[in-house]
């Protein structure tokens, strides 16, 4: 291996990626993979979306191209990035199982994502044992890489706290074998960026643009957005906070001078909602046209981007599994020497 740092990050395989992962981890990955400081780990984490997806594994299967031309798309490169597929690294599980006895089950359940998530799927009584204990097996990803960089959006802090966690105490048992992680977090305002309705961009609350998404529905979900209600007559005073459309632009236009003119118009009275949409339009359609246009190409040619991953799943294989003997050997596990 090399003496550069190790990245490892992922994205579970449930639909397509939309803006917000573009804007609030995408963006990021692409820079530290492109700055060439790095050895970079990109995981498609197909094992832990079915997590809660147990009963529709086609979904998951048919998420993990999507992601696949998403990651080609947006600029990850398998030539400088390795792609892979978290079910076929069987090293992972047994990480996952030897880290599971270094936690509580009180710890799992205190966790403030695993939390909000079980909230949110309305598991009631039935929440799926290996949904609880992701994070363990999201420890054990990370570890297996001994990635001390994690580019996540800041909804996986508390994941990384615990694998920290695990990492210490498995170090302090059996000797310095594992490396901490350090998350990676999206540039302040980017983390969390807010759907069409001004609520959390999420597939489930169907708010998003997706980086697949063709012209006519940008433009169709940029007319749809909301912005302020009291802004009835083109020239009424408008409000710019809450109102997605300057949202955006504050977040996607690189001419903020004309952004900042765009807005005391705005507030002044005399810009009409249509007009600033059209705007935004284009704003995003010079964004998003060319990471489409790319899209489409890789999509054409499904042969190279699963043969990317088949390769990257075996490259990252051959790295867990050299952690996992270190694991064993660490621990005594290792009766017959190497498998
Ligand atoms: N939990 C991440 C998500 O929300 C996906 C993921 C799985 C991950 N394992 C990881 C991210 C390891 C960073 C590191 O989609």
């Amino acid at each position: 291996m090399t003496d550069k740092k190790i990245i490892l990050t992922g994205d579970r395989p449930t639909g397509k990626l939309h803006i917000g992962h573009w804007v609030g981890s995408l963006q990021n990955r692409v820079n530290l993979q492109n700055s060439g400081e790095y050895e970079n780990f990109i995981m498609i984490a197909d094992k832990q979306a079915l997590t809660d997806n147990a009963r529709d594994p086609e979904k998951i299967r048919r998420s993990l191209t999507e992601v696949a031309l998403d990651y080609l798309a947006v600029g990850l490169d398998p030539a400088k990035s390795t792609i892979f597929v978290q079910s076929q690294i069987p090293a992972l599980s047994e990480l996952t199982e030897y880290y599971l006895n270094l936690v509580s089950l009180g710890r799992l359940q205190r966790n403030p994502t695993v939390k909000t998530e079980i909230q949110q799927k309305n598991f009631g009584e039935s929440i799926p044992a290996g949904f609880l204990i992701y994070p363990v097996s999201q420890a054990a990803d990370i570890t297996a890489f001994k990635a001390s960089v994690v580019p996540v959006g800041d909804d996986q802090e508390p994941m990384l706290e615990q694998a920290r966690e695990i990492v210490r105490s498995f170090n302090n048992i059996y000797g310095e074998v594992l490396v901490e992680p350090e998350g990676y977090f999206p540039p302040k305002g980017m983390g969390r960026i807010p759907g069409l309705d001004g609520v959390k961009m999420s597939k489930s609350l169907n708010n998003a643009i997706y980086l697949s998404d063709d012209s006519d529905t940008l433009a169709k979900k940029v007319k749809s957005m909301f912005t302020d209600p009291e802004h009835i007559n083109i020239d009424d005073p408008g409000h710019v906070e809450g109102n997605m459309v300057f949202t955006y632009l504050d977040i996607f236009d690189d001419d903020k001078e004309k952004v900042a003119e765009l807005k005391a118009q705005y507030q002044h009275g005399g810009l009409g909602d249509m007009k600033i949409k059209r705007y935004l339009i284009d704003v995003l359609e010079g964004k998003l046209a060319p990471v489409r246009e790319r899209r489409n190409e890789y999509a054409q040619n499904m042969d190279f981007v699963m043969n990317m991953l088949k390769e990257g799943s075996e490259k990252a294989n051959a790295v867990a599994t050299q952690t996992v003997q270190e694991v064993r050997h660490a621990m005594g596990v290792d009766y017959f020497g190497k498998f």
